[in-house]
């Protein structure tokens, strides 16, 4: 079977759901297209489930990314940014991953930077007193105004809401996450209200939040309005 390639428009984010849990065959065959830096990358981490969850990720990204750029996936070359951020090496399009349990989302674009993040929905009692810590007070807030059972799935949406955002920047979590605010669901659709209480700024962020897999959350931010979010699969 031949490379698979993928056209990108010029208005669209290729919204990518990928399984991480893979039988130790498949694993053995995306270790192979990592790089020695990413593989020892891997066994630095503990336990066995989060480097099998690295593995997963990055073979499967370089997969994913080939077909964009039509080349062998152990040929895509990475920089990282100061921050952490990654960029392809070379050029190509914009994109960022996140993971969590045993799914992975890829965003990509040609637009310009994007981010997304992913959560699995579990059982969090500390979730008021982690929203109190790192959220703005209007989230804060906003989520106490919700019915107890209601709580716990709207912080997951907050948290990947600003996650999605400081990873669009590539900033990260080094940029204080009360610093801007986002909106709360049920009732509000993912948008961001303010940014260092800068509302017109804000504005020209576009925010997508969404449920990619039974039991998770995820937010995509990007800073312009109008783009076409397809999800796409992975399938091998
Ligand atoms: C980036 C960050 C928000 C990710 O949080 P997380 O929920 O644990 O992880 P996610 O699964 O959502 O995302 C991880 C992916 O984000 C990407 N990433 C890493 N740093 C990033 C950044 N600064 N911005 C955007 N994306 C980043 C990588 O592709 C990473 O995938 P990998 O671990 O397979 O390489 C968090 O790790 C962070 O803030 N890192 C610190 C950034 C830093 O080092 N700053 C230096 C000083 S400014």
């Amino acid at each position: 079977m031949g490379q698979p390639s993928w056209s990108l428009g010029k208005d669209e984010v290729h919204l990518w759901t990928i399984s991480l849990a893979r039988s130790e065959v498949e694993l053995a065959r995306l270790r192979e297209l990592l790089t020695a830096e990413e593989y020892a990358r891997a066994c630095c981490y503990r336990p066995r489930q989060a480097r099998d969850q690295f593995i997963a990720s990055r073979g499967l990204l370089r997969l994913v990314l080939a077909g964009y750029l039509a080349i062998d996936p152990a040929r895509v070359r990475f920089r990282t940014e100061q921050t952490s951020k990654p960029y392809l090496a070379g050029g190509g399009p914009h994109f960022n991953v996140s993971h969590s349990g045993e799914i992975g989302l890829i965003a990509v674009t040609n637009w310009g930077e994007i981010g997304v993040d992913v959560e699995r929905v579990r059982a969090m009692p500390t979730h008021l007193d982690m929203a109190q810590r790192y959220f703005a007070p209007g989230e804060v807030q906003a989520l106490t105004r919700l019915p107890p059972g209601a709580r716990e799935q709207a912080f997951f949406h907050i948290w990947t809401r600003k996650e999605a955002f400081v990873k669009a920047i590539g900033v990260g979590l080094a940029h204080g996450l009360e610093r801007f605010e986002v909106s709360v669901p049920p009732d509000d659709p993912a948008r961001l209200l303010h940014i260092d209480g800068d509302r017109a700024k804000a504005e020209t962020w576009s925010m997508t939040s969404f449920e990619p897999a039974a039991g998770y959350v995820g937010a995509l931010a990007v800073q312009t309005h109008g783009l076409k979010i397809v999800p796409r699969q992975f399938e091998e």
